[in-house]
């Protein structure tokens, strides 16, 4: 019954990706169609309830949008996770992403535990293991094989989500909550 341990997180990707929508997913249990890009950034905390301990995570919403780029290490700053968000129907995102977990790598703490989620998986629903399945709803330009790959690779967390439906989200965070080393 011990306090909570408290997680400092960051949320970083390309603007549109969906980070904001993932956190107000997590935290407000809701999804809204079209949130205004955010400004500088956002903080919202959460708790996560494990077997043997709670976290509460200190979460940092940043703005994707390249002008406020500067401000990113503010916030990664003593970060112990980092989720970084491409969306999976958009190739170039993922880029982005990798390039992000390449500057925290190198800038942020040594332990950090970095998160990679493809975001959007809904547009992707067309997908099936039947053959007979109409793939016409299909907008995936990345495909979970390759970004796995990558994750394993660079030694990331990873998942495909969707805010819209929630699918994957709190899944992601309590991956990441059981990662924390406990006090
Ligand atoms: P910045 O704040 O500019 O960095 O963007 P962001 O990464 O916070 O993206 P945001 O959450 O604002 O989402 C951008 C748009 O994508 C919104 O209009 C959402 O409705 C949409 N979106 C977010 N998540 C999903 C999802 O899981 N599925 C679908 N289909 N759309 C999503
Ligand atoms: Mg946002």
């Amino acid at each position: 019954t011990g306090k909570a341990t408290q997680v400092k997180l960051v949320l970083l990707g390309e603007s549109g990706v969906g980070k904001s929508s993932l956190v107000m997913r997590f935290v407000n249990r809701e999804y809204i169609e079209n949130r205004e890009p955010t400004i500088g950034a956002a903080f919202l905390t959460q708790k996560c309830h494990l077997d043997d301990r709670s976290i509460k995570f200190e979460i940092w919403d940043t703005a994707g949008q390249e002008r406020f780029h500067s401000l990113a290490p503010m916030y990664y700053r003593n970060a112990q996770a980092a989720i970084i968000v491409y969306d999976i129907t958009k190739a170039s995102t993922l880029d982005k992403a990798k390039s992000w977990a390449k500057e925290l790598q190198r800038q942020a703490n040594s332990g950090i535990v970095i998160a990679l989620v493809g975001n959007k998986l809904d547009l992707a629903e067309g997908e099936s293991e039947d053959d007979n399945s109409s793939t016409e709803d299909n907008e995936r330009q990345v495909s979970e094989e390759d970004a796995q790959a990558y994750a394993d690779e660079a030694g990331l967390l990873f998942k495909e989500t969707s805010a819209k439906t929630s699918k994957n989200v709190d899944a992601i965070f309590t991956e990441i909550a059981k990662k924390i080393p406990s006090e």
